[in-house]
Parts: structure tokens; sequence; C-alpha cells
């Protein structure tokens, strides 16, 4: 489990890479010590074999004395035990020697470091070894020439200084040793502290992996991360925890509009079933009495219950009409065909729509003058949805004897519109609901007068499309104001006097 996380994983590699460096280290160090060494002693010793030939009388009248070579060997060793002496004839063929019989077990030595020893090449130079096949030695030669014409060589085998294997040199060189101490010292420091600033910087990375595992399994829902903005370092983990902050916050977020939009989705549904089964079941009522009292009703009733009929079926259309003008705006695709128009002309186009309905409620419909208020820009076609709405609520919940204003003003550079009533108002509480879809203050009512509540969805839809906005304000028995303010458009005048300025 432990070499599954990445702290263990960390941890393997610094430790395989310090005992690699600390064997690489200790090896070179133990070849060059033993290179060293030799060379050292070699050094010390390359006249040895010379002085041997002068001291001692190898040569008897001018002839090699082979016979009595090991005699003065051996007396040789007595004075120096850590040598080996051989006589070599000219082939290297070995013709006398200090040794047990048994020892020596190569019969020839190869003659070519003998000659770069005495040809002066750098040192070491490692020789053939006697007494084990294969192994090289330091030595020192000389040669001997009788005046026969005889010639040999004394080779000289320093075995005293055993420096054959990297383990001798690490046993007798002191300073080596320590520096392998104090090296295995330093890289198990390393290792430690390399140990432990991993595990600083893991534990950041662990915690975020926590957080995300915690994140997936409450479903997406709850982000635990509480590392605050001020502590989250500006290096990859405190970006990566950053972005995971993000993500998360938008996951949620989303998450949660999805499940707004379905539940959104899910009561609109229900509620255009609803408004749709509701003047459809009442036109078949109706229609159906119409016909199985064909010629028995009186002309009057019959009358009564045509129109009744036509009034679903006409509340039927405007609520699909409705909800297609919705979808059409919700899609995204839809274009507007701005223009460049008088939004005074437009409100005043309408109230004469609404005159004749609101005379017969004795409710006063008003414009302001609205002379010199600048040219507005937008869909015209969309504008006049906005204000048939605003007005129509207008009319419909205001008192009777009442009045409807729609006032144009120009502010902060648009035409601003408002359309208030002298109405029941709308409790605070209702304000943030009312541009819902099918939400209605008072169903009942509504439902009676044939409107689904789609009208302000509408309304404010439309403003959005239009950069704006739509603000209400109301008072309970006092009355409501709806308000929104479009782009301004010079007029013609204006646009070529402010050019002339
Ligand atoms: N001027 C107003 N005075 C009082 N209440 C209003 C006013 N305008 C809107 N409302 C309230 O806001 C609700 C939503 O209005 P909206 O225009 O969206 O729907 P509607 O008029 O009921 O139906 P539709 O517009 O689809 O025919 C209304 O049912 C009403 O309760
Ligand atoms: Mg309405």
């Amino acid at each position: 489990m432990f070499f599954h996380t990445l702290y263990g994983k960390l941890a393997i590699t610094l430790l395989g890479l310090l005992v690699a460096v600390g064997t690489t280290y200790i090896l070179l160090a133990a070849y060059f010590t033993q290179d060293h060494l030799r060379k050292t002693s070699q050094e010390l010793n390359r006249t040895l074999a010379a002085n041997l030939v002068k001291e001692r009388e190898l040569i008897q009248d001018g002839v090699i004395n082979i016979d009595a070579v090991e005699t003065v060997f051996e007396s040789f060793m007595v004075i120096n035990p850590s040598i080996e002496l051989y006589l070599l004839d000219r082939n290297g063929v070995i013709q006398g020697y200090s040794a047990p019989k048994d020892a020596v077990i190569n019969r020839q030595v190869a003659l070519e470091p003998i000659h770069l020893f005495l040809d002066g090449a750098p040192l070491p130079i490692l020789g053939d070894d006697p007494r084990n096949l294969g192994r090289k030695k330091i030595f020192s030669a000389a040669p001997l020439i009788g005046e026969d014409g005889n010639s040999y060589y004394l080779y000289v085998v320093l075995r005293g200084e055993n420096y054959d294997s990297i383990s001798d040199v690490l046993g007798d060189s002191y300073i080596l040793r320590v520096g392998i101490w104090v090296t295995v010292g330093s890289l198990f420091f390393a290792l430690i502290a390399g140990l432990f600033l991993f595990g600083q910087y893991t534990r950041r990375l662990t915690r975020l992996a926590t957080t995300m595992t915690q994140f997936r399994n409450s479903d997406f829902a709850q982000n635990n991360s509480h590392i605050p903005i001020s502590a989250q370092s500006d290096d990859e983990i405190g970006r990566l925890e950053s972005s995971f902050d993000d993500l998360a916050k938008r996951v949620i977020m989303q998450l949660q509009e999805l499940r707004e939009t379905d539940s959104h989705r899910r009561d609109m549904v229900a509620n255009i079933s609803h408004d749709l089964r509701t003047p459809l079941a009442s036109m078949q009522g109706y229609l159906e009495t119409l016909l199985l009292k064909d010629g028995k009703l009186d002309p009057e009733k019959q009358r009564d219950y045509l129109e009744i009929a036509l009034r679903h079926s006409h509340r039927l259309g405007k609520l699909i009409k409705d909800l297609f003008e919705l979808a059409r705006l919700d899609s995204g695709d839809i274009e507007l065909e701005k223009t460049n128009f008088s939004l005074h002309e437009l409100a005043y186009d309408i109230m004469q729509k609404y005159q004749l309905d609101a005379e017969q409620r004795g409710i006063t419909l008003r414009c302001n003058d609205a002379q010199g208020v600048c040219n507005a820009f937008g869909d015209i076609g969309l504008i006049e949805r906005v204000l048939e709405n605003l007005i129509e609520n207008a009319i419909r919940h205001c008192n009777e004897n009442g009045t409807v204003q729609v006032i144009i003003t120009e502010k902060d550079g648009g035409v601003h519109v408002r359309v208030a009533d002298t109405g029941k108002g709308i409790p605070a509480e209702e304000l943030s609901r009312i541009f819902n879809r099918f939400y209605q203050v008072d169903k009942h009512r509504s439902n009676k007068n044939g409107s689904a509540g789609l009208g302000l969805a509408i309304v404010k839809r439309i403003l959005s499309l239009h950069g704006s906005s739509v603000e209400v304000h109301s008072e309970v028995d006092k009355g409501t104001e709806f308000s929104f303010t479009l782009g301004c458009v010079l007029t013609q005048t204006e646009a070529s006097e402010s050019t002339l300025k």
C-alpha cells in the first residue's frame, strides 16, 4: 500500500538514487586509492631489483650462478619478507625462485610489462603473479647479463603491499575508510532530510486527493476543502488546489441549477397540462351540450354556450401562443430586428387598443407628453409585446375608477418607461416570484380571466434579450409600477445638431 502512494514511490526512488550514488562513490574512491597506492609502492621499489642485483653476487666470474640463486633469494627474503624473487630467462620462463615448490603455478611470466618497466613507462605497471593464475601484481625488475652472453631478469613481486582487491584497499586505507563513513553518514542525512521534505510536499497533495475523494463520495455536492485563499501557495499544488476549488464550486452550482431547472420543468409541465385541460374540458362540455340538445335550446342560451366555448378556445389559443413565444425567446437563436422607433407613439397605439376595455371599467388611461424624448432602439414587435403585457396587467389589476399611466422620460441616456396603476398592489413577499413562469398571486381569480401567468416571464425575457431588465415597485392597496429602460437613439435633427457642435 505504502509503495502505491506518491510518497512511497518518491521515498524508494530517493533511496535507490542515494544507494547508487554512494556505491559509485565508494567504488571510484577505492579504485583511485588502489591505483595511487600501487603507484607509490612501485615507485618506491623501482630500483629494488637493480640494487639487489648489484649487492648480491648473483654473477660469479662473469657467469650467472643458477644453482646459488635459491640460497641467495632466501637470504634476501630474510631481510625483506614482503617480496618474492624470481629469476627469469630471456623468454620469461622461471629458472629459480624463493618459494615452496607447490606455490608457483605459473612457470612463465609475460615479458611485456617488464620491458615497459625497464623503459621507464608511467607507473603502476602490473605484471603476472606466478603464484596466482590471472592475477596481476606490482613488481620491480632488473636485467642480469652474464659475460657468456646469457641474459636473465630478476623479477621481484612486491607482495607485501596487498592491493589486489578493493576490499584489501578498504581494509588498508584509514583515510578511505573515514571518507566512506563520512559519505555514508551524509547520504543517510540526505535521505532523512529528503524523506521529511517529500513528506511536507506530498502532504498537501494527499490532502487534496482526500478532499477530491470526499467530494466524489458526497455525489459532487459537498466540497470540504478548507484552505483559505491567502494560505494557498502559487506553486503547482497551490494552483491545483485553487483550480479544484473553482471546479467544485462550479460543479455544485451547476448541479444545483440543473436540479432547479428540472424541478421548474416538472412544475411547468404540470401547469401546462392543467391550463390546457381546463379550457379544453369546458369547451368540450359546452359543445357536447349544444350537440345533445340540438334545437331544444332557446337561441339565447345557445348563443351563450357558443360564446363560452369560443372564449375558452381563445384562452387556449393565447396560452399556446404564449408558450410558443417563450420557447422561441428561450431557444437562443432568436435574432432581434432592432430599429429606431418612437416609444411614445407605440405606447399611444397600444393604449388605443385597450381604451374601450378601460372605459368600460371606468379606468382612465393616460400617457405623459413625451415630446423631445429620444427614440428607442430595439425590436419594435417584441417591445410592443412588453408594453401590451404591462398595460393589460395594469388595467386588469386596477381598481374601478382608477388610473393607469404610462410615463416615458429620458434617463441616463436611455428611454425610461413606467407603467403605473392605482390597483390593489402586490404583497412584498410575492414580488420576487411574479416573474416566474405560471406564477400568479391570486391563481383562482386569474384563471377565471383566462390568464396563465406567462406575461411577465415573457416581458423579463424580451428585456433581457435587449440587455435591459424590468423593475417593480408596489404598495398594497395603493398601486403597482413596472419600469424598464431601453437604449436611446438620437432623432435625426439631434444627431445632425450634435455633429455640428
Ligand atoms: N399591475 C399589477 N398589479 C397587481 N398584480 C399584478 C400586476 N401585474 C402582475 N401582477 C401579478 O403578477 C402575476 C403574474 O403576471 P403575469 O402577467 O405574468 O401573468 P397573468 O397576467 O396572470 O397571465 P398572462 O399574462 O399570462 O395572461 C399576476 O397573476 C398578478 O398576480
Ligand atoms: Mg399578464
